[in-house]
């Protein structure tokens, strides 16, 4: 049994303002019923007419600048994410850093910046197949980590594992792979001396209906991160529910 674990939408580059709010409108129906704490991070223009319909549900961002102001055309920062009610927002996707090119360097930038503005990183990291085939997945991880998460932050901050083999492929690793991988993530957690308490490790890529609820039962892994699923009311309602 899961007790209350953190549910995360990453719905991408999708839905527009219509699709958006029936959606969100249908969730709400069932929030009785609701047992897993979620946020919903959708494209950053229906953040804030979302989020002032919608006062029972929690938004994060998927991205932003590590300054908190200037010239930067086509940015927005996380301060600017805070001023629109977001509370939350997703760092490092593997989709950042592959069309994007953002390093080491700029996403330390970006998790200092959204730890400073008040809010919560969702900090993604994962490896790809070639690093999987070797067996570096660790090392991977290590590196990861190391080079850009804050030392000695009393701050909550999420980091969620996603392969990057998993994402969108319909291909997962086994709840006793990720089990492994979260152990190991905390352990470095510890390390750096980040507050163990306040660090919720969570899984992502491919999770469906059915995967869900197994990776839900293990106690190591504290929530998921999900893209395409989360799209689907029926799917991510039921996920939401379980308990
Ligand atoms: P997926 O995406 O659930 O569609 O595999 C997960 C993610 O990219 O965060």
């Amino acid at each position: 049994m899961n007790k209350g674990k953190l549910i995360v939408a990453n719905w991408k580059m999708n839905f527009l303002y219509k699709n958006a709010f029936n959606f969100c409108k249908k969730i709400l129906l069932k929030k009785k019923l609701i047992k897993n704490k979620f946020v919903i991070c959708p494209p950053t223009t229906l953040i804030l007419q979302l989020s002032s319909k919608f006062k029972g549900i929690t938004f994060g961002a998927q991205d932003c600048h590590y300054e908190k102001l200037g010239a930067y055309t086509g940015d927005i920062s996380a301060l600017m994410l805070k001023d629109i009610n977001c509370k939350h927002v997703i760092i490092g996707h593997s989709e950042r850093r592959k069309y994007y090119f953002e390093d080491h360097i700029i996403l330390k930038r970006k998790i200092e910046s959204v730890i400073n503005a008040g809010l919560i990183p969702i900090y993604c990291i994962g490896e790809d197949i070639n690093i999987k085939r070797k067996d570096k997945t660790k090392n991977h991880l290590l590196s990861q980590l190391l080079n850009t998460l804050p030392k000695k932050n009393k701050n909550k901050i999420i980091i969620a594992y996603e392969p990057i083999w998993s994402i969108g492929t319909g291909n997962t690793p086994t709840v006793n792979e990720i089990e492994d991988v979260n152990l190991y993530i905390k352990k470095i957690i510890t390390k750096i001396n980040l507050s163990y308490e306040k660090t919720s490790i969570l899984y992502g890529g491919s999770v469906n209906k059915h995967n869900s609820l197994v990776f839900l039962d293990n106690k190591n892994i504290d929530g998921l991160l999900i893209g395409g699923a989360s799209l689907n009311l029926n799917t991510f309602s039921s996920i939401l529910t379980y308990k």
